[in-house]
């Protein structure tokens, strides 16, 4: 189900997108990041790190696939790009998955079976990025009008 829709004119409003949306995510909700390289994934990441208080840079993990961030509730920055499909059975992902913590994938069609529910975060464009939300699983349905109703929401 398509939740919204939003256009993000430069890097600062993909963050304060993030941000917005960590405000009113349910805990435990596995946010699956999809577009090309540079489509601003990590970005939005940053927004939904600042958004839970994290002060530390976030920047995509690359030595370790996962990056955990000690926030109420946690986040879980996950980037799968690095990921030959032998090491997903080690990764202990389920780990992330089954608790209060946000997870925030990048790449997630690496995985063999999508987490469920889920909200889905589509990035495309060049010039300016436009974000599409899908929630699968009932979990997320309430995001839409908490996203509306978050201040400064300006639609
Ligand atoms: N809304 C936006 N408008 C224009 N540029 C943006 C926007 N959001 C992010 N960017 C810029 O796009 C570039 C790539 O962003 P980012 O690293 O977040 O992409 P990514 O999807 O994580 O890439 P990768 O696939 O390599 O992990 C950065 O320079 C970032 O500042
Ligand atoms: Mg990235």
């Amino acid at each position: 189900m398509v939740l919204l829709e939003i256009t993000l004119p430069d890097p600062e409003a993909t963050r304060s997108f993030g941000e917005r949306l960590a405000a009113i995510l349910p805990p435990g909700a596995a946010i699956c990041l999809f577009g090309e390289m540079g489509a601003g994934k990590t970005t939005l990441v940053q927004g939904i790190a600042r958004g839970l208080g994290i002060r530390e840079p976030v920047a995509s993990p690359t030595f370790t696939l996962v990056h955990e961030y000690q926030s109420t509730p946690p986040l879980y920055h996950i980037d799968l790009y690095r990921l030959e499909e032998a090491e997903l059975d080690d990764l202990g992902l389920d780990e992330y998955l089954e608790n209060e913590g946000i997870a925030c994938i990048e790449w997630p069609d690496k995985m063999a079976v999508l987490p469920s529910p889920r909200l889905e975060i589509h990035l495309t464009g060049e010039d300016g990025r436009q974000a599409r939300l899908e929630a699968v699983g009932e979990a997320f349905e309430g995001v839409r009008k908490g996203f509306m109703k978050s201040a400064g929401s300006g639609d």
